[in-house]
């Protein structure tokens, strides 16, 4: 029993043991064709040589015959130990080269699922199981990514929250030192950070669901042209407030969408509020859809502050803002272009950011296919 567990547990012996068989195998099978054909074999060259000699040879014939068995014993013992031997010598080296990299990787992933994700195993070689190697680093790397993905997003979190905790709590401070007068503007202040916090807390529950592809769409064919009309309506006070033009430029004839058109609306909002924002008063907007064959694209233009050419390819990345100060006084928490993003590529669709640069305005598109 002890014996079977470990030949079921090593590869060592499992490759000796195959080895051996084959040795087996071959040996018997010799002996028994000798077996067979020797004899018959002498028989005829003696029967020859009766002939030629003209004598009686039957007595030498069963010494011959003897010998030979015995040569032939002999033979097949020393080359069955010479393979048993070789046997012991192939399997030893081979396990080492293909256990020691199997050993490797385990300890390897031991130490991963204790939390050291930068553990690396040598990759050498073009075989099967280089290519087991490779794809566990690749697997390790995927984690690292992820951990470093999650920490952050906790630091994030929690850096986010930080400062609207930290000014209630002064002005809490103030109030109960009575260096702040009990009314309505310093409640309203505390009102506002509320709100912020409130905010930032709706858009990390639909950041969450987002990255986890779990936001539910509801599909339906929308007109494209109301879709857009609707959406800027709803902001026109705010664009008014700040004193901000909002044109609309949309063909003609814009085909419908197949689209939760609660959610386009949403990313509209989105898109149409950066650009309020982000755009001094005095500016323009411009809200441009066309059409072309199978596809519809929805761009928000705005002449306002622009984006440096190294921001851009981040600002789709979750609390990434460019100006970290001037977002917080408007209330952004850089979470908005990421949600967007999924929303629209749960559509099929992408977006993507273009700027000539810092003061020159910024350009986002949204393209979706139309027969999605
Ligand atoms: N129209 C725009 N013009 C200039 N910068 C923009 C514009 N839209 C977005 N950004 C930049 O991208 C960042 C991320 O945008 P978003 O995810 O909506 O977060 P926020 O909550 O800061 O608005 C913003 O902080 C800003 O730096
Ligand atoms: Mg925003």
């Amino acid at each position: 029993m002890k014996l079977m567990n470990t030949l079921r547990q090593r590869i060592g012996w499992k490759l000796f043991i195959s080895y051996l068989i084959i040795i087996v195998v071959g040996v018997v099978s010799l002996a028994i064709t000798a077996e067979f054909v020797t004899p018959s074999a002498i028989d005829r060259h003696m029967a020859g040589m009766t002939v030629m000699m003209g004598g009686n040879m039957g007595g030498m014939m069963g010494d011959l015959n003897e010998s030979v068995r015995q040569a032939l014993n002999d033979i097949l013992l020393i080359a069955a130990l010479a393979a048993t031997a070789t046997a012991v010598l192939v399997s030893t080296f081979v396990t080492r080269r293909i256990v020691s990299p199997i050993e490797e990787m385990t300890q390897a992933s031991q130490r991963i699922a204790d939390g050291r994700y930068d553990e690396r195993v040598l990759v050498t070689g073009e075989d099967e199981l280089s290519e087991l190697a490779g794809s566990f680093n690749q697997m390790a790397h995927t984690l690292a990514q992820t951990e470093e993905r999650r920490r952050q997003l906790i630091g994030d979190v929690a850096h986010e929250l930080r400062t609207p905790l930290s000014s209630i709590r002064s002005v809490m401070e103030g109030l109960v030192d009575g260096v702040l007068p009990a009314e309505s503007a310093t409640f309203l202040s505390v009102q506002s950070e509320v709100s912020r916090l409130q905010r930032l807390v709706h858009d990390l529950e639909e950041l969450s669901r987002a990255e986890a592809g779990q936001i539910p769409l509801e599909m339906e064919l929308v007109d494209t042209t109301t879709l857009i009309h609707a959406a800027a309506e709803r902001l026109r006070p705010q664009f008014e407030d700040k004193n901000v033009q909002l044109s609309l430029e949309l063909a003609p004839d814009l085909p419908k969408l197949r689209a939760d058109s609660e959610r386009m609306t949403q990313v509209l909002l989105n898109l149409m509020g950066n650009a309020l924002q982000y755009t001094p008063a005095g500016g323009e907007v411009a809200v441009i859809a066309r059409a072309e064959t199978g596809t519809i694209t929805i761009s928000v233009q705005d002449n306002g502050i622009g984006i440096a050419p190294e921001h851009l390819d981040h600002i789709f990345e979750r609390f990434y803002r460019v100006d970290k100060s001037r977002s917080r006084a408007g209330g952004g928490s850089g979470i908005g272009l990421t949600i967007s993003e999924h929303i629209i590529e749960a559509h099929g669709g992408s977006v993507s950011a273009t700027s000539p640069g810092p003061n020159q305005g910024s350009t986002f598109s949204i393209t979706l296919p139309l027969d999605y």
